[in-house]
This record gives structure tokens, C-alpha cells and sequence, in this order.
């Protein structure tokens, strides 16, 4: 390989053979931080499936995290929901898996989504809040349809559209996750903190912001329709709080 396609290979993606980007977040620096690894838009589809469920779980086993989320899209057919059962299974032997659907989800049938989740030991916190207790610390989670957590030492919010970021940039998250790049993952540059030209339709098209102490991170997720990119890695966030 010459230096050029070297360096295209590094920008271009066709396909998905390519390893996941491991992305950390740091909103907190202290040596006992939690681990939260982000893990939006799987999109399990036939003939995808095992690679990406292989490549989800190589990520989970690499970055050892104490809790797993997974930020919605999850599968974009019902044949893929037995799949994403095992998928839920294998993760919880690294970490507890928590979960939230988002609009692929729904239109499977987000109760057949939830159901999945619960069967492959996981827990579905789309309309409720899971507290987590990391050393002295408790960590809540909530889901984007739950009411924001009050007592707890570190709030997040596992979202999956980044507009909600409209609203809960208020409400006293330190951390707002949330992912649904569709149709943007051809990237021509960043500025002030948004993926263009996908910000010019979407105002939320963000990789990460601060406001005050909240901070939005929003994940460029493991897959897509057409698995075509540029400058914009399949990836998954690994967030210390
Ligand atoms: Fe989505």
C-alpha cells in the first residue's frame, strides 16, 4: 500500500471489516472514575449481525467497562432479535448491560425490543432510572423517557436522539449520551464542536459539547444503511464519570 491509499484508507471506510474506534470521554479525571461504555446504533441486520455483534463484543472485552449501555437501534429486523438476546447475554459476562431503544427499535416494536433485552439478562431503563453503585458513589442512569434522577452523585442520561439535548441541558445531567448519526457519517471538517456539513440540516450534530456542567457526548455508532464513510469512524465511547 502507497502512502496516499494509506492515507484514504485512514479517512475512508467502505464496509464494516474495519475494527471499532474505542472514543473516551473524560468528564471526570479521578483514578476511580466509572467506566460507561456507549454503544448506539447497532443495527443488526442479516448478514451483519455476527460481524458486528463479534466487533461490539471485542470493544466490551477491550475496554473493560463497569457498565455497558446500549443507546437504541438496536436491530432493524425482527429476525435479529433472538441474535440480539445472545448479544445481550455474552456483553453481561463483561459488565452489567443497561438499555434504551430508539427509532429503528420502534418500529420493530419497541415492547419485542425490551424483551429481547430482558431475556439476554439486561435491563430496559428507556422509561425508568438504574442506580449504580461504583466504590463510595452512586451513578444514575436514566432512560429519555424517564423524569431526571434526583439523589445521586453522578447523573447521566442514556439518550439516543441528540435533540433532546434541547431540553435535558437543563435539567442537571453531567452527562447526556446520545448517538443517531443517520445520513451524516460523511464528515468534511468540525467546527465549534459540530460534524459538517451534517450540522447545516441538524442542529444536534455534535461529537461533544460542554454547557455549564453538563456535557453532550454524542457517539457516531457501530453501523449504518450504507456502510460508507468519511471521516467519521464506526465507533463506541467509552465515558469516565
Ligand atoms: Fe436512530
Amino acid at each position: 500500500m502507497n502512502t496516499t491509499s494509506a492515507v484514504l484508507g485512514g479517512l475512508l471506510e467502505v464496509g464494516l471489516k474495519q475494527p471499532l474506534h474505542i472514543r473516551e470521554e473524560r468528564v471526570s479525571t479521578r483514578a476511580d472514575a466509572c467506566r460507561l461504555l456507549y454503544v448506539s446504533d447497532i443495527h443488526l441486520r442479516h448478514r451483519r449481525t455476527s460481524l458486528l455483534c463479534r466487533q461490539v463484543l471485542d470493544t466490551a472485552e477491550r475496554s473493560g467497562p463497569d457498565v455497558v449501555l446500549l443507546g437504541g437501534d438496536l436491530v432493524d429486523r425482527p429476525s435479529e432479535l433472538g441474535p440480539l438476546a445472545d448479544l445481550v447475554r455474552r456483553l453481561g459476562a463483561v459488565a452489567p448491560v443497561l438499555a434504551i431503544g430508539g427509532n429503528h427499535d420502534r418500529r420493530i416494536g419497541m415492547d419485542r425490543v425490551r424483551d429481547a433485552v430482558l431475556r439476554g439478562g439486561g435491563q430496559w431503563i428507556h422509561d425508568r432510572i438504574a442506580r449504580v453503585a461504583h466504590g463510595s458513589r452512586v451513578i444514575a442512569i436514566a432512560g429519555p423517557e424517564s423524569a431526571p434522577p434526583s439523589e445521586a452523585h453522578v447523573r447521566v442520561l442514556c439518550a439516543h436522539n441528540p435533540r433532546i439535548w434541547k431540553a435535558s441541558r437543563h435539567e442537571g445531567y453531567d452527562l447526556v449520551l446520545a448517538g443517531h448519526l443517520h445520513g451524516f457519517q460523511v464528515v468534511g471538517g468540525v467546527y465549534r464542536d459540530r460534524l459538517f456539513p451534517g450540522a447545516l440540516f441538524y442542529p444536534y450534530c455534535f461529537l461533544s459539547h460542554q454547557r455549564g456542567s453538563s456535557r453532550l457526548v454524542v457517539s457516531r455508532g457501530v453501523s449504518d444503511l450504507l456502510p460508507i464513510r468519511w471521516m467519521c469512524p464506526r465507533e463506541v465511547v467509552l465515558c469516565h464519570v
